[in-house]
C-alpha cells in the first residue's frame, strides 16, 4: 500500500518522503496531460464516490475529472438530496456508500474529524479527506505545494505568508503542516480575533497582526477568504476596515520579494481579501492552482489504487 494508512485524513499523517512522491507523480501526470494524452486507463473498473456535505466547485469537480481521466467511474453523492434529510447518520451513510464497493470515498464535511470518525467504520474503501470543518484540507495543501514548486526551486528555505481568517481555515492548517514539514518558514497574519490563541506554539508558524510585517521578504503570499459560514459572531468591525488592514494591493505586494507569487485556494471575494484586480494580476497563480488540482488528484488516486491488492476482502 502506498500510504502507511489506508486513508488520507490529513497532512499530519504524511511523511515528507510521501509528500515528495505525490508531488513528483503529479508533475508527471501534468506533463502527460500537456503533451495531449487526455486519458490514462490505469484505474479502469475502479469507482470513486465524492460525498460532499458542503458546497464545492474546485475540489469535487477536480476529483471527478481526475478519476475520469484515469478511466475510473466517478459518482457524485449530493448530501442535500440524500437520505440525510430523513435523519440518516454520517456513520450509516458511510456504511451504505461503502456497501456499493467504491474504491475511494472522498469526503467533505462541515464537522472537523468527520473523515477520521468514518474511517473507524469503513475498512473496505479508502477515505480521502476533501476538507473537514476547520481541521484539514490535505489535497489543497498538496496542490498548493505543487504550484509553489512551479515557481520556486524548493520548499526548503522559502518564506510563506498566509493571510486572513486563520481561525476557520482548514487550508491554513494543512498548508502550515505541509510547508513546515518540507522546510519552509510560515507566517500567519490576520485580525487577533481570527487567529486562535496558541496557534504559534501548536503549529510553529510565526503569528503577526500586521500585514506589512507578514509580507516582508515573503516568497509566497497565500490569501484566505473570510469564512462567514463558520462564524457565529462578529470578528471585526466592518468589511471596509478588514479590507483596509488585511486586503492585498499591488502597493502592499511590493513589500514581498520581487518575484513573489500570490495564491488563494478559492473561492475568492474580490474587494475583501484582494483589490479586485489583484486576483488577475501578474503575481497571481490562482488558476494554476486549480489546474494543478486535477494532476495532483490523478497522482493521488493512482498512487493509492494503482498497485493495490483488493482491500475489499470478502
Ligand atoms: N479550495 C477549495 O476547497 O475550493 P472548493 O470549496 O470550491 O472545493
Amino acid at each position: 500500500m502506498f500510504l502507511k494508512s489506508q486513508h488520507l485524513l490529513g497532512i499530519r499523517d504524511l511523511p515528507s518522503e510521501t509528500i515528495s512522491i505525490i508531488l513528483k507523480t503529479a508533475v508527471e501526470f501534468r506533463k502527460a496531460l500537456e503533451s495531449g494524452i487526455k486519458k490514462n486507463p490505469k484505474l479502469n473498473g475502479k469507482t470513486v464516490i465524492n460525498a460532499f456535505f458542503e458546497p464545492s466547485t474546485r475540489t469535487r469537480s477536480s476529483f471527478e475529472v481526475a478519476a475520469k481521466k484515469l478511466g475510473a467511474d466517478s459518482i457524485n453523492f449530493n448530501a442535500s438530496t440524500s437520505s440525510i434529510s430523513k435523519g440518516e447518520s454520517l456513520k450509516d451513510t458511510g456504511l451504505t456508500l461503502q456497501a456499493m464497493r467504491p474504491d475511494v470515498l472522498v469526503l467533505r464535511h462541515p464537522h472537523s474529524g468527520a473523515p477520521a470518525y468514518l474511517s473507524r467504520y469503513c475498512n473496505k474503501t479508502h477515505i480521502i479527506n476533501g476538507g473537514d470543518g476547520i481541521n484539514e484540507h490535505p489535497t489543497q495543501a498538496l496542490l498548493d505545494a505543487m504550484t509553489i514548486l512551479d515557481h520556486k526551486k524548493s520548499l526548503t528555505g522559502i518564506l510563506v505568508a498566509i493571510v486572513g481568517d486563520i481561525a476557520h481555515s482548514r487550508v491554513a492548517r494543512s498548508n502550515v503542516l505541509l510547508l513546515r514539514k518540507m522546510g519552509a518558514t510560515v507566517r500567519v497574519c490576520g485580525p487577533p480575533t481570527l487567529i486562535p490563541d496558541g496557534f504559534e506554539m501548536i503549529y510553529g508558524a510565526k503569528v503577526t497582526f500586521n500585514l506589512s510585517k507578514a509580507l516582508k521578504d515573503a516568497d509566497v503570499v497565500m490569501m484566505l477568504r473570510t469564512q462567514w459560514e463558520r462564524q457565529n459572531e462578529v470578528y471585526f468591525p466592518s468589511i471596509r476596515e478588514y479590507s483596509r488592514l488585511f486586503g492585498l494591493t499591488e502597493k502592499k505586494m511590493k513589500i514581498a520579494k520581487r518575484n513573489a507569487i500570490v495564491m488563494h485556494p478559492g473561492p475568492i471575494n474580490r474587494g475583501v481579501e484582494f483589490d479586485p484586480q489583484m486576483a488577475d494580476g501578474h503575481y497571481s497563480v490562482i488558476l494554476d492552482q486549480v489546474s494543478n488540482g486535477v494532476a495532483l488528484r490523478m497522482a493521488l488516486l493512482s498512487l493509492i489504487l494503482g498497485k493495490e491488492e483488493g482491500i475489499k476482502g470478502s
